[in-house]
Parts: structure tokens; sequence; C-alpha cells
């Protein structure tokens, strides 16, 4: 298995697709998914624009969808839910079709929703993700960091290299990267979210016990997989 790491959804090849596509939005957007259907939701449709997902919005019948957006750490006006994985209770989302658009997780979603084969990773849900890989041998493999408006974000490469880790043969140097630097925060990955610029920018806005639930890794067994184009439903190995 040849694995890319590609650090925005920008530096994706548009020429070609992997056998398998993992989105990372470790902060937060793919670790507010796997909550989400680890806790009961239905599933969940990506939307990189508001105003579609809205339109969307109101072809379902009251009480089954819920929206949930955020753009720059915070909620939209009028939406349900935010982008922070403790709104997503079971009370909240059990039996719910989730529309979710956030400022580069989903975005990076779309730029890869045509490979077969999409699935999501955190740190909470690393421990499924690597054994999804190792099981299915797929030849070549890309993770997608979501970054954040174009720019690289530490927590998702940081993350990229722990799905990496001793997993398959580096495709690209930025593999080889990614493993290094999670090799120097394995020990502290509430060090390095709170390193993040991103990180910094929830904790301005009050999220440390968001950055603390991101940092757990392992905590939840859930695969998020894409199970028709844009959408993604909960599945266990
Ligand atoms: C994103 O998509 O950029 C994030 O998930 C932002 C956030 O922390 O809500």
């Amino acid at each position: 298995m040849k694995i890319f790491v590609y650090h925005t959804p920008e530096l994706v090849p548009t020429q070609s697709l992997p056998d398998c596509a993992v989105v990372i939005d470790v902060l937060r957007a793919t670790s507010t998914i796997a909550t989400a259907l680890h806790n009961g939701a239905a599933g969940i449709r990506a939307f990189a624009d508001l105003e579609e997902l809205q339109q969307t919005a109101a072809s379902f019948a009251l009480g089954t969808c819920l929206k949930a957006g955020e753009r720059g750490g915070k909620g939209v006006p009028g939406f349900e839910m935010g982008n922070s994985p403790f709104e997503y209770t079971p009370e909240r989302v059990t039996g719910k079709r989730i529309l979710m658009s956030t400022t580069n997780g989903t975005r990076a979603l779309q730029a890869v929703q045509k490979t077969t084969v999409v699935i999501t990773a955190a740190f909470i849900n690393l421990g499924v993700v690597r054994n999804f890989l190792k099981q299915e041998e797929f030849q070549t493999v890309w993770l997608v960091g979501s970054g954040w408006e174009g720019s690289y974000s530490l927590e998702d490469t940081g993350c990229a290299g722990a799905v990496a880790w001793e997993l398959g043969e580096p495709g690209n140097d930025e593999t080889v990267a990614a493993c290094a630097l999670y090799g120097q925060w394995q020990g502290d990955l509430l060090g390095l979210l709170k390193q993040a610029s991103h990180g910094q920018r929830l904790l301005g806005l009050g999220c440390l016990e968001d950055l603390k639930y991101c940092a757990d890794a392992g905590r939840l067994n859930v695969l998020p997989r894409q199970n028709d184009e844009g959408y993604l439903v909960g599945t266990y190995l």
C-alpha cells in the first residue's frame, strides 16, 4: 500500500483518484462526524455551500434533519447545530440526518467524493481507521488534511502521520514528514492541538474541552464511510 499525504484539499491531484481517500479535520469536523455517527445519527451529508444546504434542508420532512454549520469556528445563525462534538448527543442526533457545512472539513470531503472508498479520520477514531486500512490492503491511499482556508494545519498533518505510522510505504515526501511530526507529538496530542493555529483560535473561543476531547486518541470505534456521493454513514469493523 502506498500512502500519499496532502496537507490541504487544494493540493489533491485532479487527474487521478486513489483506491481509498481518508479525509482528516481533527479540529473539528471529522471529530464531530465520528461523534455524531457514534451517537446514532442516521448519516451526514457534507456541503461546501451554505445556500445549497438550506435548499436541501427545505426538502426534508419537519424534524427529520438537522442543519449543522460552522464558519470561523463559530456556529451559523439559524442552524440547529454548530461544530462542537459535545452538541451531538444521542438525545439530539439519534435517527437524524445531519446536513453539515464547515469552513474547511466539508470542502475536503467534496474534493475526493468521487473516490470509490472515502472514510474520515480523527485522533478519536484512529484505531479503527488503521485497522480498516490494514484489513483492506488498498494499492493507493490518500490522506487529505482539511487545513485552514487553503493553508497547512499542524493537527491534520499530525493525524495523517498517525494514520500512516508504520502502515504502508510512503508515496510522497509529505507522508515521511507527517510521520516525523506525529513521532514528535504522539505522547502529547493535546499539546499539539494547543500549538496549532486553529487550536489557538478555538481556545480563544473558550473551546478547551473540545481540544481535550479531540486529542483523546482511539476513544471511538466508529468508521464514518461514504455510501453515496457526499453522504457518510457510521460503519463498524
Ligand atoms: C473546519 O471545517 O474548518 C473546522 O471543522 C472548523 C471548526 O473547528 O469548527
